[in-house]
């Protein structure tokens, strides 16, 4: 029977014959020692799901496309498309995306597209480059940066429901080289070979900037690239937001920096080359709920008379993306 573990198998399986493999038994430690820590209530229900999505690959699919599609949307008779259908609904909410699964169409919270689109004419071509997200949400990314030629696209997260969500499509592309870890960075060792590193959406829900910083620099190869996307608020280089409760109704939101603030730390840290490449003010637009995340979004999350401060009165959400190399040797 195909269990989530089967496709976590798959990453050991696929990478035993590269240099990744002198990690593979620091990894498996860390995920039993995962597993045996978080036990989640739903895996049971969530493995049956998986196990009884039809077994047949995609023989059609697109990763260039602001939507991943997965499928025709003819190559699946009714019945099947009517379960897949049940099973995509048992995984709500869905909050990256947009994806495309044969002929259901999975407008998600966020337009992880918009994001993508910001990024992808500031970063080095992926072309045959081995590429790590960490923080990769369900990897909507992973599949856009092996649609823009990545050799190999490894992910790392620990949300459990994003996992499964990832490997509803990656069962339909079983020779994709894309793989998603459940952990977190700290836990990762320092793998010193990855060519681009992104760190997208997740410095704000580190404690230690830092600390998160000098991981990322530890995952790259001498010369590789790092890609930073987070909050920042405006400011200049000594300016920092700690929110001292929460943030747009967030609870684990600890720092926010400006970018000339982030982009001082990381060179601080030693990286060389760095520059912000992108800045822009989230939108209603950009992150919303719809019929797969029903729960509030962003509007709800702003103060109702005034956009631009969020529900506790700080500067409404703003990202910037940062890029950044690691010194050669
Ligand atoms: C705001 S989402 C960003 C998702 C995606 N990277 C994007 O930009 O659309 C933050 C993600 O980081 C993950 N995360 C939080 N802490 C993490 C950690 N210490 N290591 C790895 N991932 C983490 C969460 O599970 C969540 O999926």
């Amino acid at each position: 029977m195909t269990t989530i573990d089967t496709y976590i198998d798959a990453f050991f399986e696929d990478t035993q014959d590269t240099e990744l493999a002198i990690f593979h038994d620091a990894l498996k430690q860390q995920l039993a020692e995962y597993y045996s820590q978080r036990k989640h209530g739903r895996k049971p229900e969530w493995d049956d799901a998986i196990a009884a999505l039809p077994a047949t690959t995609a023989l059609d699919y697109s990763l260039t496309q602001d939507t991943v599609k997965i499928g025709a949307g003819d190559q699946l008779n009714n019945s099947n498309n009517q379960q897949l259908d049940a099973i995509l609904k048992a995984f709500l909410p869905w909050r990256k995306g947009p994806f495309q699964f044969f002929n259901q169409h999975i407008d998600t919270e966020w337009r992880s597209d918009w994001k993508w689109n910001r990024i992808r004419p500031h970063i080095t071509d992926l072309k045959d480059r081995q590429v790590l997200d960490i923080g990769c949400g369900n990897g909507y990314h992973l599949f856009r940066m092996l649609g823009e030629g990545a050799a190999m696209a490894c992910g790392i997260d620990p949300t459990r429901l994003f996992l499964y969500q990832f490997h509803l499509a990656r069962h339909f592309l079983p020779k994709l080289p894309a793989y998603i870890l459940p952990l977190r960075s700290e836990h990762l060792p320092a793998f010193n070979q990855f060519d681009t590193v992104f760190s997208l959406g997740v410095l704000y829900h580190r404690r230690s900037p830092v600390d998160h910083l000098t991981e990322l620099m530890s995952f790259l190869r001498p010369g590789g690239e790092l890609v930073i996307e987070t909050l920042v608020v405006e400011g200049d280089q000594n300016t920092i937001l700690v929110p001292q409760d929460r943030y747009a109704k967030m609870a684990n939101v600890w720092f926010i920096p400006s970018a000339a603030a982030l982009e001082n730390l990381i060179s601080k840290v030693g990286f060389k080359n760095v520059r912000t490449v992108d800045v822009n003010v989230t939108s209603t637009e950009e992150q919303r709920a719809t019929e797969w995340m029903t729960f509030h979004s962003l509007s709800d999350f702003l103060d109702p008379h005034d956009p631009n401060k969020t529900a506790e009165g700080h500067p409404a959400p703003i990202r910037a993306t940062l890029v950044a190399t690691k010194a050669d040797r």
